[in-house]
């Protein structure tokens, strides 16, 4: 039978603040990891970075279809198969829904739903056929509360976890697990140019972390280990599933 160690897992977004993270955990359960990022530099760099042999950095933009098509068939050629998908990449910035344009609308989709699409599209179908997978997709809970100048982002999230629920179902006879993790506000590069464009970055920041239970933001560290569970050959029974990590800001 197939096992969680035998193929490649592909963490997009993985040199950022959650996807970095991530591919430590994955690369400390014994996981063979490919680090994707629009930035190749700092890809390189984290896997470079990571616990143990054989990780492979790769530029990849997951917004463009026909490149995140190529660049993974070509991995698979050369390396394998990929047993383990997170798709972490993800952006957005601070806007009233009114002040939005288009342009913005199909920046924001592209990088969070249709980035999810392309390489799940493209990854599914070796799945299926080795009869294993686990993909796990990083939402927000922005997705399930909803988020003040966050309405397209909290759209594609949400697209993202109704797409992964849907196909989900498609898969499970096929010993594929389909599952989203919802971050809560967690201190990372993103969150803190977000805030600074709001010109009062500390004070936003004191405030979310007074509306959080637990008292703090999360760090990537908090999140790591929620999606390394779902990808983990033991979470075989846990499908369709939206797991919040938000230190009870969220209790959906
Ligand atoms: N930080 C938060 O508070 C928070 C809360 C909820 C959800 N999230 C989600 O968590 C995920 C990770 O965010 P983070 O906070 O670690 O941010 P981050 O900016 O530290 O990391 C995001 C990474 O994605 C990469 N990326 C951006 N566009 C890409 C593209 N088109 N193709 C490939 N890679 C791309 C960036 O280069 C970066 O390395 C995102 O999906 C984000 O929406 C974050």
């Amino acid at each position: 039978m197939a096992h969680e160690t035998d193929g490649l897992a592909v963490v997009t977004g993985g040199a950022g603040g959650i996807g970095a993270a991530t591919c430590e955990r994955l690369a400390s359960a014994g996981m063979r990891v490919v680090v994707a990022d629009l930035d190749g530099a700092r890809a390189e760099a984290a896997a470079a970075r990571l616990v143990g042999a054989g990780h492979l950095g790769m530029q990849l933009d997951v917004a463009d279809t026909p490149v995140v098509k190529e660049r993974l068939d070509a991995l698979v050629a050369e390396h394998g198969q990929v047993h383990t998908l997170i798709n972490v990449a993800g952006w957005d910035r601070f806007v009233p829904f009114v002040d939005t344009t288009p342009e913005f609308w199909d920046q924001v989709i592209d990088i969070n739903y249709r980035g999810t699409l392309n390489t799940v599209h493209a990854v599914l179908p070796g799945m299926i056929e080795a009869g294993y997978g686990r993909i796990v997709s990083v939402a927000s809970d922005a997705a399930r509360v909803g988020s003040s100048l966050e309405s397209i982002y909290a759209g594609a999230k949400g697209a993202v976890i109704s797409f992964s629920k849907s196909v989900a179902r498609e898969v499970a006879k096929n010993g594929v697990t389909v599952n989203v993790v919802c971050p809560g506000p967690t201190d990372t590069p993103l969150i803190r140019s977000m805030a600074d464009d709001l010109g009062s970055g500390e004070r936003f920041m004191e405030a979310l972390t007074r509306a959080i239970p637990l008292r703090r933001l999360a760090t990537p560290d908090d999140i790591a280990p929620a999606i390394a569970f779902l990808a983990s050959e033991e979470a075989r029974f846990i499908t369709g599933q939206t797991l919040s990590v938000s230190g009870g800001l969220t209790m959906a």
